[in-house]
């Protein structure tokens, strides 16, 4: 009787390094192709595993230069802060999805912002709930980048050669709390109006710069009826393009370049090295 593998299952094999990328692994089963199961392994009824989503799609679309070096790479295991910078781009994802919800209802004139934020939150249906994911989330994003920039800074992963994608970094940080100040004023009461003037004026003090940022983000010299329009253009366009394009070469520069082994992996090859100089 032949022996079927059961749907959408796999049998557990090594992984093997893949001949043509160094340090990239090949796909589950037993490394022979898209079709192939390890039949060995089903003869001898060996342990099935859940069929991996890498497995999966390789399957149907082959191995694709973008799978290889995206989904069959070696990673380090059993360190969850590897996992901070998908946090953030998980957080980011939220932040888009929820903030277009938002501008199907919000109404960014001196007018009606208020009026239109309050109906979010009071009227209309889940409006609270995604208003607060929103609120609360750019919170959690602006938690998670500082926590995946001290986890890349105390790795190492700054330095060579890695610092173009450290720069990027460095400006992703930057955009996203830009991201929060532009933010703060559109539900337009009391505290976030006043609260925008004095980051605006503090902002119109810094050296060389200052006064035309200041000017360019209220849109003049003093708060007029077009800065929070402009508010709403930088929030919820200038800056996620720009962010969006920045992440893409952020994910390139890290499947092209590979990931920082942690500091105590590196000492540990150090000293065996020295140990076989000896
Ligand atoms: C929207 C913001 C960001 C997103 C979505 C993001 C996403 C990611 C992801 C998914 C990784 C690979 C997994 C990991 O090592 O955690 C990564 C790696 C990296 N990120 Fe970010 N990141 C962001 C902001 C930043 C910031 C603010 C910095 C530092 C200033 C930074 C510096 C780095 C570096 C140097 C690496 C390489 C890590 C290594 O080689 O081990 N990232 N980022």
């Amino acid at each position: 009787m032949a022996i079927l593998p059961r749907l959408g299952r796999r049998p557990e094999a090594p992984p093997a390094e893949s001949p043509d990328i160094p340090g990239v692994l090949k796909r589950g089963g037993n490394g022979e192709g898209p079709s192939g199961f390890d039949k060995e392994a089903l003869k001898k009824g060996a342990a099935e595993v859940p069929i991996s989503v890498a497995g999966w799609l390789e399957e149907r679309l082959g191995q694709t230069p973008a799978l290889k070096h995206t989904l069959f790479r070696r990673v380090p295991g059993h360190d969850w802060t590897y996992t901070l910078g998908f946090a953030v781009l998980i957080a980011f994802m939220s932040q888009a999805v929820t903030g277009v919800f938002l501008a199907m209802y919000y109404d960014p004139s001196p007018t009606q912002a208020y009026a239109s934020a309050a109906f979010i939150t009071n009227e209309l249906f889940l409006g609270e709930f995604v208003r607060g994911m929103h609120r609360w989330g750019s919170t959690v994003m602006i938690v998670l980048i500082f926590l995946h920039m001290a986890q890349t800074f105390f790795y190492g992963a700054y330095k060579y050669p890695r610092e173009m994608n450290w720069l990027i970094g460095v400006i992703l940080v930057t955009l996203t709390l830009a991201m929060g100040l532009t933010g703060y004023l559109l539900p337009f009461d009391q505290r976030s109006f006043w609260a925008t003037i004095v980051a605006v004026n503090l902002n119109g003090t810094g050296p060389i710069i200052g006064p035309y940022l200041g000017d360019f983000l209220r849109g003049g010299a003093d708060f007029n009826a077009i800065t929070i329009s402009r508010f709403y253009a930088i929030h919820m366009l200038l800056i996620p393009g720009l962010m969006i394009a920045l992440i893409g070469a952020h994910l390139y520069l890290v499947t092209k370049l590979g990931t920082t082994a942690p500091p105590w992996v590196k000492a540990r090859k150090r000293r065996e090295l020295a140990k076989e100089e000896i």
